[in-house]
């Protein structure tokens, strides 16, 4: 892959996600607890950090459009995919890969909050607070980064590079025509 360099190694991913698991293990000491995934970028962090906690686990997908990538405040975003189960009485931890503006989880956080869980928190692999529009309360954070455009382990540019072990940042010259 040209035009690009490694931001956080597999072992920097790996160390962190594993004092992830130890923190979430200690605050939720019974289980289920319910990881649901926002697809789809979420899904490598989702296979790791489930396994980096003791407490016993759920696993549950959701997909979410939203409208133009130069999102704003007003964004829209919708459900594409639904949970399959009710969480109604049940401890929900959130799981992204990043989190930007807000907007896709203050929407987010909306509508899972109106299906009454016992508790409903965020954790997130990345944070860009720079690019806030939203504010959100984000419980758990892997690492808090600058406002650069970072691929792998998950995310995407145009669909690529999702499959990289590394998260690398992409030189302005390969994501800016
Ligand atoms: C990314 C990420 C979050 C969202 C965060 O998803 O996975 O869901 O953007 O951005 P926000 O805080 O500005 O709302 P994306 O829309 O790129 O879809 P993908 O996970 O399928 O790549």
């Amino acid at each position: 892959m040209a035009s690009s360099r490694v931001f956080l190694s597999e072992q920097q991913i790996q160390q962190r996600i594993a004092e992830m698991g130890e923190q979430i293990s200690h605050d939720y000491p019974d289980g289920p607890l319910y990881l649901i995934a926002i697809l789809k970028g979420a899904f490598m962090f989702l296979a790791d950090l489930t396994r980096a906690i003791k407490t016993p686990t759920r696993i549950e997908f959701m997909g979410i459009s939203s409208y133009g990538k130069g999102k704003t405040s007003s964004g829209e975003v919708k459900v594409t995919k639904d949970l399959d189960v009710s969480i109604e009485g049940n401890n929900v931890l959130v799981v992204e890969d990043i989190v930007d503006s807000g907007v896709t989880l203050s929407y987010l956080l909306n509508v899972l909050e109106q299906r009454k869980p016992k508790s409903i928190r965020i954790a997130t692999l990345l944070d860009k607070p720079e690019r806030r529009l939203r504010p959100v309360d984000v419980a758990y954070v892997g690492f808090q980064i600058p406002d650069e455009f970072v691929v792998g382990y998950g995310l995407d540019y145009a669909e690529d590079y999702r499959n990289l072990r590394d998260i690398c940042v992409l030189e302005q010259s390969v994501v800016a025509p």
